[in-house]
């Protein structure tokens, strides 16, 4: 068994009567992507600066590639890259001077740190704007920058605290890339975010933090089924319905539910896999049964993270994806 690259036992961090993290276990294996989803407030940013050693907890206890946080934090330190949730990098200095100035305090030579500036400065696209002051930087360029910095050393572990908050898209797929190569590289990552199709695209395990605690763990496949399974929603003719009912009984095993609609009869049934989707469809077919319209429903991220806290991830992400409960991929 490899060492994990964390490792925490019941941390507690209370700020004055506030228990902002309340008993938080969490194990990520080296090697991984690890994703910590969580309301605004939940605890994200005060655990990841207590397991950064920023912040001393006030109970239990962390190791980083099993080096106590509290015990031995240079060791920590030197094993680490932390990117904040707001950019931490000198203002009047330009782009490029801020990479060196890092890469020159992480100990790299002069010429070193010039290289690794301008191969990071390329690999975030902001090369045209490295030679002006940041005061001139726009939010998204200041978030490259600030990450940019935290990977200059390329740490054994990376804390990013919601990396792609505020970026454009297109920035935010580069930001999946270079997380990928991270990966791909050998580090360890652990990114939190208020985008739930982030943690789905990105992090091999997940952890939903609520009011301090950890509420739900586990892959991204292993949250969506531990709110419910997918279902197949087959509409056809209404002539057509009972037959189709049949078709479904035999290939799936459940009875389907019917949902009336203005033009046919929307049947639902559960399956585990996507596997037999096209079997059906041939024994629709096959049975003489016109289908309308064919969808797998998959209950999504945004579902899980309702039914475990109650709420949304936030305002913003809500009405960014309204439509938690529509078909994620209509086959026909
Ligand atoms: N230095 C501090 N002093 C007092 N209270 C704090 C401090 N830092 C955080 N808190 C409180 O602790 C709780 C958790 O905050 P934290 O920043 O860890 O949440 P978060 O999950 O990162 O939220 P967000 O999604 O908004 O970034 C909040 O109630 C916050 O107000
Ligand atoms: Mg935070």
């Amino acid at each position: 068994m490899n060492t994990p690259a964390i490792e925490a036992q019941g941390l507690v961090k209370v700020f004055g009567s506030n228990r902002a993290v309340d008993g938080v276990d969490l194990t990520v294996e080296a090697g991984s992507v690890y994703g910590v989803l969580g309301p605004n407030g939940a605890g994200k940013t005060t655990t990841i600066r207590m397991l950064a050693t920023l912040l001393r907890p006030d109970a239990g206890s962390a190791r980083i590639f099993g080096h106590d946080v509290v015990r031995d934090p240079q060791t920590v330190r030197s094993l680490i890259g932390v990117t904040g949730q707001y950019a931490s990098v000198d203002e009047t200095l330009s782009a490029t001077e801020n990479l060196v100035v890092f890469g020159r305090l992480l100990g790299l030579s002069p010429r070193a740190a010039r290289r690794k500036a301008a191969a990071l400065l390329d690999e975030f696209a902001l090369t045209e704007a490295a030679r002006k002051p940041l005061k001139s930087f726009s939010g998204g360029m200041r978030r490259r920058l600030d990450l940019a910095a935290s990977l200059i050393s390329q740490p054994p572990l990376i804390f990013l605290d919601e990396p792609t908050t505020g970026l454009d898209p297109r920035t935010r797929n580069q930001m999946w890339d270079t997380v990928r190569r991270l990966v791909a590289d050998g580090s360890t990552v652990l990114l939190t975010s208020q985008y739930l199709d982030e943690a789905d695209q990105l992090a091999d395990r997940i952890a939903v933090i609520d009011r301090g605690t950890v509420v739900a763990e586990g892959t991204a496949d292993e949250l969506k089924a531990s709110v419910g399974h997918q279902s197949l929603q087959v509409t056809v003719a209404r002539g057509d319905a009972d037959r189709a009912r049949g078709v479904l009984l035999d290939a799936l095993g459940h009875e389907a539910a019917s949902t009336p609609l203005t033009q046919g009869v929307r049947l639902t049934v559960p399956v585990e896999r996507s596997g037999p989707v096209t079997d059906v469809l041939v024994r629709l077919h096959q049975a003489g049964v016109e289908v309308l319209e064919l969808a797998l429903a998959k209950p999504s991220l945004d579902e899980v993270f309702l039914t475990l806290t109650g709420h949304t991830a936030t305002a913003a992400e809500a009405s960014a994806s309204a439509t938690p409960t529509s078909p994620e991929k209509v086959l026909a």
